[in-house]
């Protein structure tokens, strides 16, 4: 059996380049008021990307028949926004209600907006969000030519299998703690207060607000590490 700790999974991006920090400060959970903008983002991905997010062709009435068809009852949805446009998502569905849990996740990052860590950083945080959620393991399905996709899978350590011409990455997400509530629950509030109030915001003042919270999170870790020993 291979080894697949995916401490990645769960670890707070700290990324050094200022787009990237805004890119993980500015997801946010979406709802199903919000089902228009996920079609209006699903159709501005081009021919290519589509292909990649649906392995299959999908046209503008398969995309929205798609987007009817999201089951908000079990879906979790997650948001990039730049500037108040919504530009990326994950999408996060359980897919079986016995033990263990198991969920499929999948991605997608207008073109404009790729190459930012803005699809590692909604990947990021949908495996904090399955993880409170007691799923234990994420498959992402992709076609074998989607070499970003591996690049991705392979960045949080997902075992890989060829399932009839695409492929299958399994992330295994670890017990939920205190820390990973905090952390979803810390980078919900800085989302919506972000994305929603501070429209705009410089993006060092955003790294200075991040850097408060993830210090907020490290402290409480050795807090508690102190009080076992
Ligand atoms: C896959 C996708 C979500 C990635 O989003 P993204 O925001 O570009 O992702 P990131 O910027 O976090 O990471 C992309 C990585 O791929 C790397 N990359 C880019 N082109 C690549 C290529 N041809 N081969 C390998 N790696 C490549 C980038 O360098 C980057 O890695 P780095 O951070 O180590 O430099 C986005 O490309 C997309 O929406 N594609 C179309 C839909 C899709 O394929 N969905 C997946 C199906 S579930």
């Amino acid at each position: 059996m291979p080894n697949l700790s995916c401490t990645q999974a769960y670890k707070p991006v700290m990324p050094p380049d200022p787009a990237m920090i805004e890119s993980a400060l500015s997801i946010r959970r979406l709802w199903p008021a919000e089902q228009s903008q996920i079609r209006g983002h699903l159709q501005r991905l081009g021919p290519q990307d589509r292909l990649m997010r649906f392995c299959h062709a999908a046209g503008d009435a398969r995309v929205s028949s798609y987007c009817k068809n999201i089951d908000w009852l079990r879906a979790i949805v997650l948001g990039y926004f730049a500037e108040s446009h919504l530009r990326g998502i994950a999408e996060l569905i359980p897919t079986d209600h016995i033990w263990p849990r198991t969920a499929e996740l999948a991605l997608s990052v207008e073109e404009p907006f790729q190459n930012r860590g803005i699809g590692t950083a909604l990947l990021q945080r949908a495996l904090v969000m399955a993880r409170n959620r007691l799923v234990d393991r994420v498959y992402m399905v992709f076609l074998i030519e989607n070499r970003k996709m591996w690049h991705l899978a392979r960045r949080f350590e997902a075992r890989l299998a060829n399932r009839d011409g695409q492929v299958e990455g399994e992330i295994l997400a670890p017990w939920p703690n205190d820390l990973s509530l905090i952390e979803e629950v810390a980078s919900e509030g800085q989302a919506n207060l972000l994305v929603n109030g501070f429209g705009g915001t410089p993006a060092m003042e955003l790294y200075y607000m991040y850097e408060a919270a993830q210090t907020f999170v490290e402290n409480v870790r050795f807090a508690m590490s102190r009080s076992k020993t």
